[in-house]
């Protein structure tokens, strides 16, 4: 494994460089790239002709070819992408509403599917009511520049999601150590008497590391400090919670949280995202939240899907007990090969390496047994934390994760990882 100088670079040189225009910026960007393509490291936008499911086709980027992989790098956990049930019940949509919403939701984009999935998703997370819109990201960076400006603080665990982030840029932000309760109860004694709303914003569920946030004792911190909660439950939904309603069923905390946002995408299987809460709070968003005013209604399609999404969950428990078969013997297996999987307790084994070289030579020789995982590197995690991101589906099998666990142990022993 022969490193260069080259090798040490990474997107955090790029942001901004010194005297150089857009284009001129972009060039060395281009440069950069070149040589990781140039040296195999290059595992972005694959392109597969299949879709997500445990094997898919995917076009090989270096030798041209087709091939079929083991598919660990999806969110879609229920596989529900590919249900019958959902995709029949979007194509019913299709054909009764057409292929689009045709205005925003506020004037003609409103159809009754969208009314009944506002109201399902709502029961679903012990809300009132919700809103949707065409991305989790566009649910959480949208609600939260509406809510909160110059008078108010947010307070995040120091992982939450890049849409969060964003979200807050018109307010105050202080972040907590990940999942630390008492740096959380710091930042509150230190906020106590300063702000108009305090709101502590956490993922139900990390994306890059698969741990939970300790969201009973963080409603318990909130209720003591006169704060409210916002959970994210992209990562939890069709995942924790006896029946994968999320991370408010895991806990026992229903209608204990102010405002649940979510994406549709992972393990609901489509696209668009969600904020639940209480009524009078939804009817705000409705009309200041700028990414759903001002942007055209979901596609009947997805809304179709989605209401069937949920009707699955619902009904058939043993696509989640599948997916815990899974998560339970993985884990098992990762942790007797030696590997560093962090907090990792749901869906998403992170397999945290630190040298963004090593995880790109890792990711290259996956891929070239057929195994395509999630190259991570940063911004997506903090520098030196760089990783491989594996999540399984209920669908994978036993057969599949062997197979990865074998390739996985003769790649560990290669690079030094174990
Ligand atoms: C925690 C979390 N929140 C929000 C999002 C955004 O969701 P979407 O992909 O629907 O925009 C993602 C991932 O994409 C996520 O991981």
């Amino acid at each position: 494994m022969q490193k260069s100088n080259f090798d040490e670079i990474s997107l955090r040189d790029f942001f901004d460089i010194d005297g150089c225009d857009i284009m001129q910026r972009a060039k060395k960007f281009s440069e950069h790239l070149n040589h990781v393509k140039e040296i195999k490291h290059h595992y972005y936008k694959r392109v597969s002709t299949t879709g997500s499911s445990p094997i898919m086709t995917v076009c090989d980027r270096y030798s041209g070819l087709k091939k079929e992989m083991i598919y660990l790098a999806s969110n879609d956990y229920l596989n529900l992408t590919r249900h019958p049930r959902t995709i029949a019940a979007g194509v019913k949509a299709l054909e009764k509403y057409g292929t689009g919403a045709g205005s925003v939701p506020l004037l003609g984009g409103t159809f009754d599917i969208h009314i009944e999935l506002e109201k399902k998703i709502a029961k679903f997370k012990s809300c009132d009511n919700a809103i949707l819109y065409t991305s989790g990201y566009n649910a959480n960076c949208g609600s939260l520049l509406a809510l909160l400006g110059e008078k108010d603080i947010a307070i995040l665990d120091k992982l939450v999601h890049a849409s969060i982030i964003d979200g807050c840029k018109n307010t105050n932000v202080k972040f907590f150590k990940h999942n630390n309760l008492k740096s959380l109860e710091q930042i509150l004694e230190r906020s106590k008497k300063q702000y108009r709303t305090k709101i502590i914003i956490v993922d139900g569920v990390y994306s890059m590391d698969g741990d939970i946030s300790p969201l009973d004792k963080i409603v318990e911190l909130a209720k003591i400090y006169g704060a409210y909660v916002m959970v994210d439950e992209a990562h939890a939904t069709g995942v924790i919670g006896k029946n994968g309603k999320g991370s408010l069923e895991h806990f026992g905390l229903e209608g204990k949280v102010d405002i649940v946002s979510g994406t549709f995408s992972k393990g609901m299987g489509c696209v668009g995202g969600f904020v639940a809460a209480n009524e009078e709070l939804i009817e705000l968003l409705y009309f200041y939240s700028r990414s759903y005013m001002f942007s055209t209604a979901p596609t009947p399609q997805v809304v179709g899907s989605l209401i069937e999404s949920l009707n699955v969950i619902e009904s058939e428990p043993e696509l989640l007990r599948n997916l815990w078969q899974n998560i339970n013997y993985f884990k098992e297996n990762l942790l007797r090969l030696g590997f560093n999987i962090g907090n990792s307790e749901t869906a998403i084994f992170p397999i945290i390496i630190g040298d963004d070289y090593k995880t790109q030579e890792a990711c290259k020789l996956l891929h070239e047994r057929g195994i395509y995982v999630n190259l991570v590197l940063y911004p997506a995690v903090q520098m030196r934390a760089s990783r491989l991101r594996l999540s399984l589906m209920s669908t994978h099998t036993k057969e599949h994760l062997d197979k990865v666990l074998e390739a996985l142990e003769e790649i560990g022993k290669k690079l030094d990882l174990v």
